[in-house]
């Protein structure tokens, strides 16, 4: 089968709002996904959370961006290749908050991202819970956000709110709602509709469908013996649904502009190609 590979590193921020809606989950497994297909794939572990990407991952990471930000560390010097060959960054450890940048401190982290000698073709960054300054200003300089959001009233409010300070942020494109944790995806696309409905009433735009996740006990049994679902369990419902996601990424229409002022991989942006196709 011919790889289409991406032309330029394509970033993809994955936020909720609140805290448990599924953003590691995503994060990890549409990582792995995106791998199995042949791309090349990092995953920058913005997240604080218990459950973080190198648990999941079955891995540890001896340093992270508090020895970048620190001057200690080179970006390159703190990647780890997880037991599932995909490249990781971790964020912080402990109460090292990255939620805590300053704005030109987020801009020197997205600046020291461009200048990894790695060539990828995505790169997946796990947002912290929250709508914290630095978290929005990562979403800004991401090409596509992606908000995960539980059926559920709170898990729906925050989402929805989420989407209200990007879009006031001036980020109205590339937004995309993911329905994780629903009982069928048609659950999914009908929340997702509702959703959207109350954006286009009462917000200045809309977002975007990509498709849902399912509830899956094995997510959680994969969790538990520290493991992603993608390798723990490849055949479960909602492995079969990361996949799905994987694939609408790939297809979708190459971002055209950047869309923040400062732009993960901005020296490296080139105009969207003719074809994509490398074979
Ligand atoms: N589709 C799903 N089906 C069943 N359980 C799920 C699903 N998605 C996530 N979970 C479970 O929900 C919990 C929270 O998931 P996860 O850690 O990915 O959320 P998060 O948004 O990253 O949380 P935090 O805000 O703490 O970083 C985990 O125990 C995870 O195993
Ligand atoms: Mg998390």
């Amino acid at each position: 089968m011919a790889l289409t590979r991406q032309k330029y590193t394509e970033v993809i921020g994955i936020a909720s709002g609140k805290g448990g809606a599924g953003k590691t989950t995503v994060a990890v497994n549409l990582a792995l996904s995106l791998q199995e297909k042949g791309f090349r794939v990092m995953l920058f572990d913005a997240d604080l959370g218990l459950a973080n990407a190198p648990i999941l991952l079955g891995t540890r990471c001896p340093f992270n961006i508090s020895h970048v930000m620190r001057g200690e560390k080179k970006l390159s010097e703190i990647i780890v290749t997880t037991p599932q060959k995909l490249r990781l960054i971790s964020g912080a450890s402990g109460n090292q908050a990255l939620a805590g940048l300053t704005a030109l401190e987020v801009t020197q982290l997205v600046q020291a991202f461009s200048d990894l000698p790695e060539e990828l073709d995505y790169l997946i960054v796990d947002m912290a819970a929250g709508i914290a300054p630095s978290m929005l200003a990562l979403m800004a300089a991401c090409h596509r956000r992606f908000i995960v959001m539980r059926n559920d009233p709170s898990s729906i409010a925050d989402a929805y709110g989420t989407i209200k300070v990007l879009l006031e942020d001036k980020l109205k494109d590339e937004i995309y709602l993911i329905p994780n944790a629903v009982k069928s995806k048609l659950v999914g696309e009908e929340l997702f509709q509702r959703v959207n409905r109350v954006c286009a009433k009462f917000l200045t735009g809309t977002v975007r469908y990509p498709t849902s996740i399912v509830q899956d006990d094995l997510i959680q049994d994969a969790h538990t013996h520290l493991q992603p679902l993608m390798t723990y369990a490849p055949n479960s419902r909602a492995a079969q649904d990361f996949r799905q996601l994987a694939h609408v990424v790939t297809e979708l229409p190459a971002v055209e502009k950047p869309s923040g002022a400062v732009q993960f991989f901005v020296s490296r942006w080139l105009p969207p190609p003719l074809s994509r196709e490398l074979h």
